[in-house]
């Protein structure tokens, strides 16, 4: 059985006070929470107070990029060795908005994720292709050639240790959200691949749904047998939306 996950990708966006504001209330809602795992990804900059206060709660913290360098002549990187000092369990890796912005290529994303295991951080490696992709049929291509970079560098048995999140970047923010079918076709293919190279693996790992998932969708994308979670953009800024996803991955359990 997958043990579900949860994860609230913040992006660019909080403040100390509105910080303190959501995750108070996030304490308050999932305090009690069990059989699913629930983490915050918050700016890099208020990791460490965050990881303090959700010490000994139920949600994890994680970071929303890291380098591929251990150390070094770096400016303005941040280290997975450094991520994991300051409290973070989790580190989400080639992002649709790293790889476009930053011109992050598979190549490099795949370092990314084998330097931020070396550091003991999970990483949730994003993968999801474009619309222009979606509608000229690349969309299992598109996601191959990002999964392989990882599978060749990484090895197939660092899944073990990794989380996986589908996003169709066409979903993310748009509100524009992929159905629940189009969404299990291609998590049970990413699935299928993996298991090409170990299916105990593939059995294993959990894949993520992402891209415009909100409390009103959340039960029909979780209850789809290869979504095993979420990775939440905009509705993990509010608490109630955000707790009310926790909920349903936690009802999917019990299915
Ligand atoms: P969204 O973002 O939920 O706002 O679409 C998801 C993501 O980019 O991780």
């Amino acid at each position: 059985m997958r043990t579900p996950l949860v994860a609230g990708n913040w992006k660019m966006n909080g403040s100390r006070d509105a910080n303190r504001a959501l995750l108070s209330s996030l304490k308050d809602r999932l305090g009690a929470i069990q059989g699913v795992d629930v983490a915050v990804c918050p700016p890099a900059v208020y990791l460490p107070e965050i990881a303090e206060s959700l010490s000994g709660s139920a949600i994890a913290v994680g970071a929303q990029d890291c380098s591929d360098e251990a150390s070094g002549a770096f400016t303005g990187e941040l280290a997975g060795s450094m991520l994991a000092e300051v409290g973070c369990r989790y580190v989400i890796v080639g992002h649709s908005e790293r790889r476009e912005r930053q011109n992050e290529s598979s190549a490099w994303v795949a370092s990314k994720f084998v330097a931020a295991q070396a550091a003991g951080l999970t990483p949730i490696l994003c993968v999801g292709e474009q619309k222009a992709d979606r509608e000229s049929g690349r969309t299992e291509l598109v996601v191959s050639e990002q999964l392989d970079a990882v599978l060749d560098a990484a090895g197939v048995e660092a899944f073990d240790r990794a989380v996986i999140a589908y996003e169709p970047v066409w979903a993310i923010g748009t509100g524009l959200t992929a159905t629940p079918e189009q969404a299990q076709e291609v998590h049970a293919f990413i699935r299928n691949r993996v298991a090409g190279r170990d299916p105990r693996v593939a059995a294993e790992l959990r894949i993520l749904y992402g891209g415009s998932m909100k409390a009103d969708n959340a039960a029909g994308l979780l209850a789809l047998d290869d979504i095993d979670g979420g990775l939440i953009g905009g509705a993990s800024l509010d608490a109630e939306a955000f707790t009310a996803i926790v909920r349903a991955a936690g009802e999917r359990v019990g299915a």
